[in-house]
């Protein structure tokens, strides 16, 4: 059985990540410093090391026995990245520089990291290979590209002959719209997204807001591709067993391939709800891109992986779990 450090492990997506690894067979160890994650989240035997991927002396030994690292721990808001970018890059960029030098110090030789689709920023077209331009409209997105680079750039140097380390082999998970919760108790509580903040204001009795009916999309709503936590967390597992059987470097888009807008959604929410849940048309978010849409051949083709779950499963599975 091998062992993975699994970094962010108590947070929404680390959770349901954390799960699915340990029913692949494999032991999962945490760290995760819990500014945002919850120990209510880990099963009760998973030990977590309550500490910042920051202290790369901590990383060092965590790292001891471990195959490969899935690195979730980071932070998310795309709105408080663009306020505290300071923030984002210590957080995000120094936390992989730490994380990779303390694999690199452990000869740790698998990782899978937790990239986004916010590295596109807005996209030339749709739907949207991973080939296409980065250009990241964020201080949050900008430390997902360079984590990447820096994942890259930390593999070729471990691969040079005069190195006497073993070589990194890397995928990186560029995730669209997560929603849902594979457990009730496993929602996501950050209320920064679409779903938990409709949900969140039919709980205060208020009417949920459309940012912008005016776009160039079907019904003038914007359009994303919503992937729910329990498929991506299937991508996690996917992603480790190629990892660990072969060494690659590789970027996969983890979506569904399909588009859907935002009163699509609110009208699955009113499904899931039994009412009407009575959204209101407000200006448009600055930032936001019409339409993003994750093409989905390569995971496919080289992951064998597809979504399985419908945008309504995801709406009930929040709803279920109160978010
Ligand atoms: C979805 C759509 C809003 C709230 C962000 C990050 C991305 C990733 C996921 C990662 C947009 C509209 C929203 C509301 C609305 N982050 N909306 N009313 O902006 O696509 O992506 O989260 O870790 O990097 O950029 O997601 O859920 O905020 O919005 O109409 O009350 O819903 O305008 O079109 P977004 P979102």
């Amino acid at each position: 059985m091998s062992r993975w450090l699994l970094t962010g492990g108590a947070g929404y997506i680390g959770a349901h990540v954390a799960r699915d690894l340990r029913a692949s067979g494999r032991e999962v160890v945490i760290i995760d410093d819990l500014s945002t994650g919850l120990i209510s989240r880990v099963p009760a035997d998973v030990t977590v090391i309550e500490e910042s991927i920051l202290d790369t002396d901590v990383v060092r030994r965590a790292l001891d026995g471990v195959t490969g690292v899935v690195h979730l721990a980071a932070k998310k808001a795309v709105g408080e990245s663009v306020d505290q970018p300071m923030l984002y890059y210590r957080e995000n960029v120094g936390g992989m520089v730490s994380l990779l030098q303390a694999m690199e110090d452990a000869g740790t030789r698998c990782l899978v990291y937790s990239s986004s689709a916010a590295v596109y920023g807005e996209p030339p077209w749709s739907p949207i290979s991973e080939d296409s331009p980065l250009q990241p409209l964020s201080p949050y997105g900008e430390t997902k590209v360079i984590g990447e680079w820096l994942v890259r750039d930390a593999a070729a140097a471990r691969s040079h002959a005069s190195t006497s380390v073993s070589p990194l082999s890397w995928a990186s998970l560029r995730y669209f719209n997560v929603a849902g919760a594979g457990a009730p108790d496993l929602g996501d509580t950050s209320v920064n997204n679409l779903i938990p903040m409709v949900l969140d204001a039919l709980d205060r009795g208020q009417a949920p807001q459309v940012f912008g009916t005016d776009y160039p999309t079907h019904d003038g709503s914007c359009v994303r591709d919503y992937i729910h936590v329990s498929d991506l967390a299937a991508a996690h597992v996917a992603a480790a067993d190629l990892v660990e059987s072969a060494e690659v470097a590789a970027v996969f888009n983890v979506g569904t391939g399909v588009g859907s807008s935002v009163l699509e959604v609110m009208a699955a929410v009113s499904e899931v709800v039994g009412r009407d849940v009575g959204a209101v048309a407000v200006q448009r978010r600055a930032g936001d891109p019409p339409e993003l849409v994750a093409s989905v051949d390569r995971i496919a083709a080289e992951l064998g992986w597809s979504a399985q779950r419908t945008l309504r499963d995801m709406v009930a599975s929040a709803y279920a779990a109160g978010r």
